[in-house]
């Protein structure tokens, strides 16, 4: 299955798993590159040495490229670039920042850069700064989100951009596969799918919340303060939401989202953490290999 995407990376579909915080690392990337795909270390939550190790543990566990993703909020994030541009992975994509001031620097070493996108202004100026790809980010992704849907952005983004637009945000089983590149996306960028794979190192608590969750169960949070983060509703979204929408100052919602990432994630704690999971709930239904997921969106897609 060629695309300019699997030309630029070298893989044989055009398959990317997103970088997610504290949950993928060089275990999760390595089966998704080793299936087909291209696998990414998130650097999201961790310092610049676990990236350095993460990377190498890549390179024993896969012949295949992989990324990292770099979180452009974190405050190391320039020791975690650094690390990057030793250790050289076959491409980076950012989130959550302004990418233009590293993507020249990254080139220049031969780092393929990929930015991630939530609408045609912020896709013009990553590709007019040099991007070779960039991610379409829809607001039916799990985590941190924009305002527009996939659809939307397909439409809005890829008649005005010459560079290959992989589309993010919803895209859990083969119909959404085939949505987004009858479209004209060359690729998928895929998380949540990922996130209940039996290598993604999330607490198992947390896998088996998204699959007996639906549809109706996602919530967003944080948008009446700009920050919108997609996930599941249970205690802690219940009880944040009813602050968020009641008469109560903003800041009284400040802190409220720390460390309830990882009470989720990482301790399992799926009532008082906060699980960040995409909107296409109801085809996620059991916890399955990278290997069995990517075969499941490319069967019959091969020629
Ligand atoms: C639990 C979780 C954590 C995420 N963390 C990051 C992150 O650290 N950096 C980033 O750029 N995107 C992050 N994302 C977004 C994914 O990389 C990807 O774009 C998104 O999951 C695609 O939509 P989907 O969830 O519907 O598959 C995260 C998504 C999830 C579900």
């Amino acid at each position: 299955m060629q695309t300019r995407l699997t030309k630029l990376l070298k893989i044989k579909y055009p398959i990317i798993q997103g970088g997610m915080a504290a949950i993928s690392d060089a275990a999760l990337a390595s089966a998704v590159s080793n299936a087909g795909g291209a696998g990414i270390i998130g650097s999201g939550g961790h310092d610049a040495k676990w990236v350095k190790e993460q990377i190498a543990l890549a390179r024993q566990l896969t012949e295949q490229p992989f990324g990292v993703n770099i979180v452009l909020t974190a405050e190391d994030k320039d020791e975690i670039i650094d690390v990057v541009c030793e250790e050289k992975p076959t491409f980076v994509t950012f989130g959550a920042g302004n990418p233009i001031p590293y993507i020249q620097r990254l080139k220049k070493i031969g780092i393929i850069t990929i930015p991630v996108v939530a609408n045609l202004k912020q896709a013009k100026k990553v590709e007019a700064a040099g991007a070779d790809a960039l991610v379409a980010e829809g607001m039916e992704a799990g985590g941190h989100i924009g305002g527009q849907t996939t659809m939307s952005l397909m439409t809005n983004i890829i008649p005005n951009i010459q560079i290959p637009v992989i589309a993010a945000g919803g895209i859990a089983d083969q119909r959404g596969f085939k949505a987004v590149m009858a479209m004209g996306a060359e690729g998928v960028q895929i998380g949540s799918a990922f996130l209940i794979s039996e290598e993604c190192p999330a607490h198992i608590n947390v896998k088996l919340k998204i699959i007996e969750s639906t549809d109706m169960d996602s919530v967003v949070l944080g948008h009446t303060i700009g920050h919108d983060a997609r996930g599941l509703r249970n205690k802690f979204a219940d009880d944040y939401l009813a602050l968020e929408y009641s008469d109560a100052q903003r800041e009284a919602l400040k802190g409220k989202m720390k460390g309830v990432y990882n009470k989720a994630f990482v301790d399992g704690d799926v009532e008082n953490g906060y699980v960040e999971v995409g909107q296409s709930l109801n085809v996620m239904t059991e916890i399955s290999s990278c290997e069995q997921i990517i075969c499941k969106l490319v069967k019959g897609l091969e020629s």
